[in-house]
């Protein structure tokens, strides 16, 4: 599932994450980078472990749990430190695949759901599409700042060259309590359908109730946590 969540940021805090990230050192990407990746990957880095980023992200991470659309979709177990990368003129990363195994210190993760926080608005570079592929093809994915895309880490996945202007963005990984994407598909699909209906009908209607009960039933059989 490629989902797009508006406004994860408001534009006062994009604009405060930018002047704090202009004065931040970049470093060059492929220290985030696998073997494969690290060939195909042009762009730069604030390093992971700068008190900037630690902060920044921080910020990022208490949005992402007010937001109900994250939390239904990503079914997050643990989240990844969100990092900071800039693709500059002449930028990109090649295809690739995220690597499976993270870590964060000493904690290791599996990587089920990718995303990017876009902190640049579209109008101010050319090019630097998130391109990602799935059975139904292509998807270039270039959002507002403030936006966020999700799709899942195990999809085949590239930033177009950038042509003109800097792209600016946060991206991280969650270890989701739901592994297969198609179940997690599924779970949200539910829990949206569910939402509307409770909002139409009353929590307490038995329809509503049982549809609830089912949702919590398949969440018990298919999490790990
Ligand atoms: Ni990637």
């Amino acid at each position: 599932m490629l989902l797009h969540i508006e406004g994860v940021l408001t534009p006062d805090q994009v604009a405060r994450f930018r002047d704090r990230l202009a004065a931040s050192d970049w470093v060059d990407g492929k220290v985030t980078a696998g073997e494969q990746s690290a060939m195909a990957k042009r762009n730069l880095q604030v390093p992971e472990d700068a008190p900037v980023a630690r902060e920044l992200g921080e910020i990022i991470l208490g949005a992402l749990g007010r937001n109900p659309q994250f939390v239904s979709a990503a079914l997050p177990l643990r989240v990844f430190p969100p990092l900071f990368n800039r693709y500059d003129e002449g930028m990109a990363f090649d295809t690739h695949v995220d690597n499976a195994i993270r870590f964060a210190g000493p904690v290791r993760f599996r990587t089920d759901v990718s995303a990017t926080l876009f902190l640049t608005d579209p109008d101010d570079y050319d090019g630097g599409e998130l391109v990602v592929e799935d059975s139904f093809g292509e998807h270039a994915v270039k959002l507002p700042a403030g936006d966020l895309i999700l799709y899942p880490a195990s999809s085949l996945h590239r930033v177009a060259p950038i042509t003109r202007g800097s792209r600016w963005a946060s991206f991280f990984w969650a270890q989701s309590m739901v592994r297969s994407d198609e179940q997690r598909t599924l779970l949200f699909n539910l829990d949206s359908a569910i939402q509307d209906l409770s909002a139409r009908l009353g929590q307490g209607e038995p329809e509503v109730v049982s549809l609830a009960g089912t949702y919590h039933n398949l969440l018990r059989m298919w999490s790990q946590v």
